[in-house]
């Protein structure tokens, strides 16, 4: 009996693709896929920035105890909440979007900080969160762009929100080093 080929990975997903209904939502299919791609960038630096600060927040130590833990805790919260939303918006643009530990470390311009060996002193937990919330910024700024030129304005609203919420962390953050 002959074997039956089974189809490689990227053919089962042009395969999906190709029977997938089609989107026509007034933006081009090649701006779609800049900004979906953008976005996917965006998420990882969110998702990183999201995880360090819940890692501070249960491993801060020191006399800024109480105010740290419960500063971390709110922001963390908040941004946990606005994963859900850059990630259905790569969905809506009609992409998928990335969801492992693996492909965000890929993807994020933030580098990760372990917390089960030498967690940093309280200042050096604040700056690092400074310097990821400006990163986030960064990003948000060149998808921006994108997302402009592509005429998505609902993405640019995301951002624009994101952007707001990233520099006022990241000004609250950087006042408790002055
Ligand atoms: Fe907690």
């Amino acid at each position: 009996m002959p074997k039956s080929k089974t189809p490689s990975k990227p053919a089962k997903a042009k395969a999906a693709a190709a029977s997938a209904p089609g989107i026509d939502i007034g933006i081009s299919a090649k701006d779609r896929a800049g900004i979906a791609d953008g976005l996917s960038h965006f998420l990882a630096d969110s998702y990183t920035l999201y995880l360090k600060t819940h890692n501070f927040h249960w491993n801060v130590t020191g006399p800024m105890f109480n105010a740290l833990h419960t500063m971390f805790e709110a922001q963390y919260t908040e941004q946990w909440t606005a994963l859900d939303e850059i990630a259905e918006r790569i969905r809506a643009l009609g992409f998928n979007a990335p969801g492992s530990y693996s492909e965000f470390v890929r993807l994020s311009s933030i580098r990760e900080e372990p917390g089960l060996t030498a967690a940093p002193a309280w200042h050096d937990m604040v700056q690092q969160l400074v310097d990821g919330n400006e990163a986030v910024c960064r990003t948000a700024r060149k998808v921006l762009k994108v997302a402009d030129a592509g005429g998505d304005d609902p993405t640019a609203d995301l951002l624009t929100q994101r952007l707001q919420t990233h520099e006022k962390y990241a000004w609250m953050l950087r006042s408790l080093l002055q």
